[in-house]
């Protein structure tokens, strides 16, 4: 695919490594100064131009500005009615998108996690795309939706990862202050939960590891007021 980039941040930075590797030509917009010459010094297929020229020069173009840039950015471009559009802007609703890059028609929002850099992230698609699943699909997990509100407690549900990795983090910190080696500390933790989380459900792992009194069902058990506040906390990110 001929693919453009408009707004090389953090988020659309990682969309390009995540797919660099698949024989794309890829143009990114040269704001974004050091994102986009790191991308071009990194793949012989990414390239840097000004915003028109990405435009010019690709079919599909991924918006990785934030909302409240995409007037500004946007306003002053001519878009192709054969344009694919991706937004990658998880703050500007699909309406607005739509009129900005009109007479392109149909934008679809693609929300990523920075992992997608190196594969193996949940990626949210609304509506259900062909050209998000061809471009992301093969590397991560597209969880599509038909209407924008269904994302909602998914985007709650997603702020999930803070905690865990505090809760991993802590424990590293934890075992570190008793071992004196921090590196060995976290990738003892890391390589133990991560791939654990990996061997089947979590209600399997989780019964796989109830021993009656041993070390992991003291600490849940320890740790019960905190599954509490994380509902509740989830429930007021929900709104
Ligand atoms: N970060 C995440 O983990 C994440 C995950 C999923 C979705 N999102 C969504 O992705 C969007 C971008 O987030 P982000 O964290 O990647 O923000 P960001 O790092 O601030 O990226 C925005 C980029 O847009 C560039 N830009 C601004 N105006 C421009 C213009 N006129 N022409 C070309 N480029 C322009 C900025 O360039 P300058 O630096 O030169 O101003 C900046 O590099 C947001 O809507 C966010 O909700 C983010």
């Amino acid at each position: 695919m001929r693919i453009g980039v408009i707004g090389t941040g953090t988020i659309a930075t990682a969309v390009v490594r995540g797919i660099a590797g698949d024989g794309h030509q890829i143009t990114v917009s040269a704001r974004s100064a050091a994102n986009s010459r790191a991308l071009a010094a990194e793949f012989e297929n990414v390239c840097v131009a000004e915003n028109q020229a990405v435009l010019d020069t690709c079919d599909v173009v991924l918006i990785g500005t934030t909302g409240a840039q995409a007037d500004a950015a946007l306003e002053p471009l001519s878009f192709r009615p054969d344009h694919i559009v991706v937004s990658l802007m998880g703050d500007l609703p699909l309406d607005h998108v739509a009129r900005l890059v009109a007479p392109a028609e149909n934008p679809v929002m693609l929300i990523p996690f920075p992992v997608i850099a190196t594969g193996g992230s949940p990626v949210f698609s609304c509506p259900p795309s062909p050209t998000v699943q061809a471009l992301v699909g093969a590397r991560n997990l597209v969880i599509a939706f038909d209407d924008p509100a269904q994302m909602v407690p998914f985007m709650a549900a997603q702020a999930t990862l803070s905690p865990a990795l505090k809760l991993v983090a802590t424990a590293g910190e934890w075992l570190a202050e008793r071992t004196g080696d921090a590196t060995r500390a976290e990738a003892f933790l890391t390589t133990l939960i991560a791939n654990s989380m990996k061997a089947g459900s979590l209600a399997d792992s989780l019964a796989a590891l109830d021993t009656p009194g041993g070390y992991n069902q003291r600490l849940r058990d320890h740790m019960e007021p905190g599954y509490h506040l994380l509902r509740d906390g989830l429930d007021k990110l929900q709104g």
